[in-house]
């Protein structure tokens, strides 16, 4: 029988290509020249898109593909497929929930750490002699005890709040509705009422059209000059430009992103800032959760071709 054609739209490491390739014939987007050409070349055999969490499948892509039937992320965001080119055309969509959410939330609440001691500084400290020249490492912050807000109390946003309770912080969320399984944590639904109480909010949320700037002027000026804000959702969560002006002028203390619109290239005002800390979107980055998401990348896709249930659908 012949391999289902599969188009990947990025790059995996190599223990996942060798089993993708295994059991498809892969043709890889992301080492076409010419996107275009290549699309119109490869779409009409592809029966499934194996994808990214940041890199979707776009409208174009969809409309490429004539007989495709599923598209596979590797990231529990999805926020980059077009839903709803896929749900005109029955397209079944899958994400590779749970496997990464403690990995997230460890992430997020190191962010949370580093940058509130001023971690990267002290090791430049002494690193370039500062220590020695000029003697003792300005003070920073501490973190157990205050005030932390989660915005999106879902399955990371949980995770992150579990482990904020481990250095007794004072922790409340907002969300669509209060959770029964957080009755310990206070609600705060309105974002701005929740950052006004925090001194450090984490956005948790999963990235949809209404979510898009959630996080911004009223909710960066409410969590104010002291405040810091870390996020490891997505950028469309935050109104960038609104961010960057508050970085700039202090309204907002600092900054911890792990997603930035446009990533990889950053906006260049964020490499001016001494009050951020910018990590290349590695949440997820363990060898031990990639390995586990490649693996459930493969299964939804495994599970959709042999006509059985999808181990996580989202269409
Ligand atoms: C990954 C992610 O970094 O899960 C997500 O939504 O963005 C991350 O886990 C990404 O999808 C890997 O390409």
């Amino acid at each position: 029988m012949s391999k289902p054609h599969l188009l990947q739209v990025g790059p995996y490491p190599e223990w996942d290509q060798i089993p993708l390739e295994e059991a498809f014939t892969v043709h890889r987007y992301f080492e076409a020249a010419d996107k275009a050409a290549f699309l119109a070349k490869v779409g009409p055999q592809i029966r499934g898109i194996a994808t990214r969490g940041e890199l979707g499948a776009n409208a174009d892509m969809i409309a490429a593909c004539p007989n495709l039937e599923v598209i596979s992320v590797y990231g529990v965001g999805y926020d980059a497929v077009d839903l709803n080119a896929a749900k005109a055309r029955g397209i079944r969509v899958t994400n590779t929930p749970d496997v990464l959410t403690n990995d997230v939330a460890d992430l997020g609440v190191a962010m949370m750490l580093v940058q509130s001691r001023g971690m990267i500084g002290a090791e430049t400290w002494v690193k370039d002699g500062s220590w020695a020249a000029k003697g003792l490492y300005p003070l920073k912050r501490r973190v157990w005890g205050r005030k932390a807000g989660v915005l999106g109390l879902g399955r990371i946003g949980y995770e992150v709040a579990k482990r904020l309770a481990g250095f007794d912080m004072e922790i409340a969320y907002s969300d669509v509705s209060a959770k029964d399984y957080a009755s310990q944590w206070e609600f705060i639904q309105d974002p701005v009422a929740l950052a006004a109480r925090s001194d450090f909010l984490f956005v948790t949320l999963a990235a949809s059209a209404a979510t898009r700037h959630i996080v911004g002027p009223k909710v960066i000026e409410a969590l104010g000059p002291e405040g810091m804000l870390i996020n490891i959702s997505r950028a469309s969560n935050i109104d960038e430009e609104a961010l960057l002006d508050a970085l700039e002028s202090g309204k907002l203390g600092s900054a911890a992103l792990d997603v930035f619109e446009g990533e990889p290239k950053l906006n260049p005002r964020f490499l001016k800032l001494d009050n951020v800390l910018l990590q290349p979107h590695h949440a997820s980055g363990t060898i031990e959760t990639r390995k586990a998401m490649g693996q459930l990348l493969r299964d939804n896709l495994t599970a959709h071709f042999a006509g059985k249930p999808l181990p996580a659908p989202v269409l």
